[in-house]
């Protein structure tokens, strides 16, 4: 079984090129998936995109019972996404403090749009549609920008809100 021993860090080339779409629905994707999300978990991640694991291909999986890292967000179900799209989203944007595991110990104020209208397949090839809202439709945005060769400093707006976490919780900003 395959087992992912480092998640990739900015600067990595690989996490800046795009995904080619998944069309081996074997247990290759499971073993991957299975992986990822141990990897994820291990990480205290709430979501995590193959291109983070050197695969370059459109897949990701989000979704926790209770993080430390967001203490304050709700549950999530565990969700896996193969080749996804955005069908549709509300036009209203949402500000908030987002990280990402491959930019370690840093937090940045990210502009996403409040609810997505998402259409992918899951582990096995079968296509469903998900509509999200709030912390759900973050991850999800931000998961859909590493399919891109995205990383989150690429979204901001006032790179003046990028810090390290620790300062941010020691001054009561998150
Ligand atoms: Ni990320």
């Amino acid at each position: 079984m395959d087992k992912f021993e480092t998640i990739l860090k900015a600067g990595n080339p690989k996490l800046v090129q795009p995904c080619q779409p998944v069309t081996d629905f074997s247990k290759r994707l499971h073993d991957w998936v299975r992986a990822m999300f141990n990897i994820m978990e291990l990480h205290q991640g709430v979501g995590i995109a193959a291109p983070q694991v050197g695969l370059a291909y459109q897949l990701f999986v989000y979704g926790f019972q209770q993080n430390q890292r967001y203490p304050n967000e709700k549950p999530i179900s565990k969700t896996i996404c193969v080749n996804p799209i955005v069908l549709d989203y509300e036009e209203t944007m949402l500000e908030s403090y987002e990280g990402c595991l491959s930019l370690p110990g840093l937090r940045g104020l990210v502009p996403r749009w409040e609810k997505v209208h998402l259409k992918a397949q899951d582990v096995s090839g079968t296509h469903f549609e998900r509509q999200a809202e709030g912390f759900e439709a973050r991850i999800i945005q931000h998961e859909m920008d590493h399919l891109q060769g995205i990383l989150y400093p690429q979204k901001m707006k006032d790179l003046s809100t990028l810090g390290f976490t620790q300062e941010m919780l020691n001054a009561g900003i998150l």
